[in-house]
């Protein structure tokens, strides 16, 4: 914090407090016109109702003095004054810091346990996955669903459709490190004409209607520039996270309109590495309940 908020917080911080003291002296001072301690003040209300001139009672007194006490001294201890550290250096963030240590404590070693399990193993462990699930729903869902069940560009995790591969290695390792699909932009190489070939042809891939002249030209097409990453049949490169492109299952949209322009703008999804944010172990937690999404029969 700037040393001029510093300032101004302060000021008006310890300014405050020094004016109720202040109020507090002025108002208990008799004033020259006053009626003496205990007379009648001489005000009248509904005709005879008359006022003594008590002092506040003591304890009532003692109360804004000790306010007054307390304030200064927690301003002393704790940082309330803008950039001040308070005499015991308590700070939300280390008080944070010291509650995630503790829980790091009390529940590492059973992170640390279950992360001596296998992953097949420990997708079968039904406490683990119950656990697995809440830091699903704290991590991930916001992308991938709260069923896990994808969106447009966040792929569905329940099905057995993988852009990196359903191994346990390879899932934790898309956890772990994140991914990045790169799919360039082809519509400068393969012109409008191109594009809407390689379209017809992608469309036949999967059994769908398309011009079959269009798709025998793209289907050259498809094999010099595109077989690279999605292979010579279309079946994908889990290597590259190159879809495949036959299963009719999609990513961004199946439509020839989406496919089209997925070709010739390219698309670029990125899925954020987790490894140092969440540690390890509980990747490895998460890993196995995703392995287990996959696992359950179908249907069910
Ligand atoms: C450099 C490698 C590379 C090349 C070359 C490439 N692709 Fe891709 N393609 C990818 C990757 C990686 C993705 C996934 C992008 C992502 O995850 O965001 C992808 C995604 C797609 C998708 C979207 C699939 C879905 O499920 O929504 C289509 C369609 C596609 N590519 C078609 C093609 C066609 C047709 C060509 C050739 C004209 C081509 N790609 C060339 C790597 C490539
Ligand atoms: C900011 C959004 C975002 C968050 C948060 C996120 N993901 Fe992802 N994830 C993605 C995207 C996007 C992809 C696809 C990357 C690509 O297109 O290449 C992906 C891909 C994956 C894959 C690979 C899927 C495959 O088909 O190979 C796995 C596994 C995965 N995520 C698991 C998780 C888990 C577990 C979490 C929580 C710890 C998580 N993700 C959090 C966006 C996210």
């Amino acid at each position: 914090m700037s040393s001029f908020w510093t300032w101004y917080i302060g000021i008006i911080t310890v300014g405050n407090i020094l004016a109720c003291y202040w109020l507090i002296l002025w108002t208990g001072k008799p004033r020259p016109d006053e009626a003496a301690q205990g007379d009648v003040t001489g005000h009248t209300w509904d005709e005879d109702l008359q006022e003594y001139n008590n002092p506040l009672p003591r304890w009532w007194l003692w109360m804004f003095y000790i306010t007054i006490v307390f304030g200064l001294g927690y301003l002393v201890l704790y940082p309330g004054l803008g950039g001040v550290a308070g005499q015991l250096g308590w700070t939300q963030a280390s008080q944070y810091d010291e509650e995630m240590a503790a829980a790091d404590q009390r529940y590492g070693p059973i992170f640390a346990a279950w992360a001596a399990k296998e992953i097949p193993t420990l997708a079968r462990d039904a406490d683990a996955m119950q656990a697995g699930q809440r830091l699903f729903l704290n991590y991930c869902a916001t992308c991938h669903g709260s069923d896990a069940g994808g969106s447009r560009g966040f792929p569905n995790l329940t099905d057995s459709a993988w852009l990196y591969g359903g191994s346990p290695e390879a899932i934790k390792t898309s956890i772990l490190d994140g991914r990045a699909g790169i799919m360039p932009p082809m519509g400068p190489a393969l012109g409008e004409q191109g594009v809407a070939e390689v379209t017809a042809y992608v469309l036949t891939l999967n059994g769908r209607e398309a011009d079959a002249g269009l798709a025998a030209s793209g289907k050259a097409r498809f094999e010099s520039m595109c077989a690279a990453c999605h292979m010579q049949n279309g079946s994908g490169n889990p290597m590259l996270g190159a879809p495949n492109l036959t299963d009719d299952i999609w990513l961004y949209g199946g439509s020839p309109g989406v496919i089209k322009h997925t070709i010739s703008q390219g698309r670029n999804g990125r899925m954020p590495a987790h490894g140092d944010f969440l540690g390890q172990d509980k990747v490895h937690l998460l890993a196995a309940y995703v392995y287990s999404l996959g696992q359950s029969p179908a249907g069910s």
